[in-house]
């Protein structure tokens, strides 16, 4: 991501910010979902978390579920529906479809991801 052109700290105006997020909400899916309404996001819905300094963190997601990168990127892939009985139905995971391209990848190349998120 680029800065905006104009910043109160001249310095940080067009600049590049390593953020490794869409700073987007998106629909994540009953997996993920804590059933929680904040703002414009639905109970499934996150806002990416900026991947910059993952390689620092323990503990994964928006409730730390679980401090394995490989189980964070799984909990990405969820169908529509509804898992707490509450009778909230959600839509299917918007991150499906990547996570099954990273599913197909071959071991090396699962691995370079995971290299490079510790790297970050
Ligand atoms: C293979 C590709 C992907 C990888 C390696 C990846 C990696 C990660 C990791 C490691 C986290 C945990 C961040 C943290 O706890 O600080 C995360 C969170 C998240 N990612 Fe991804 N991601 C991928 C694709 C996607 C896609 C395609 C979407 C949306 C369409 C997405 C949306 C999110 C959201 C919303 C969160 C926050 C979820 C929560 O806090 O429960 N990610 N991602």
């Amino acid at each position: 991501m680029t800065t905006g052109p104009r910043h109160e700290t001249d310095a940080l105006a067009n600049v590049p910010a390593n953020l490794y997020s869409d700073g987007l909400l998106h629909h994540m899916g009953p997996g993920l979902a804590d059933n929680i309404t904040q703002g414009l996001a639905e109970g499934d819905m996150f806002r990416t978390t900026p991947l910059w300094g993952i390689g620092q963190r323990l503990f994964f997601l928006h409730d730390g579920r679980t401090s394995d990168l490989l189980a964070a990127i799984a909990a990405h892939s969820s169908g529509g529906g509804n898992e707490d009985g509450r009778g909230n139905h959600y839509p299917p995971s918007e991150a499906n479809g990547v996570i099954r391209k990273f599913d197909a990848l071959a071991p090396a190349d699962k691995q370079a991801i995971l290299d490079f998120l510790r790297s970050l």
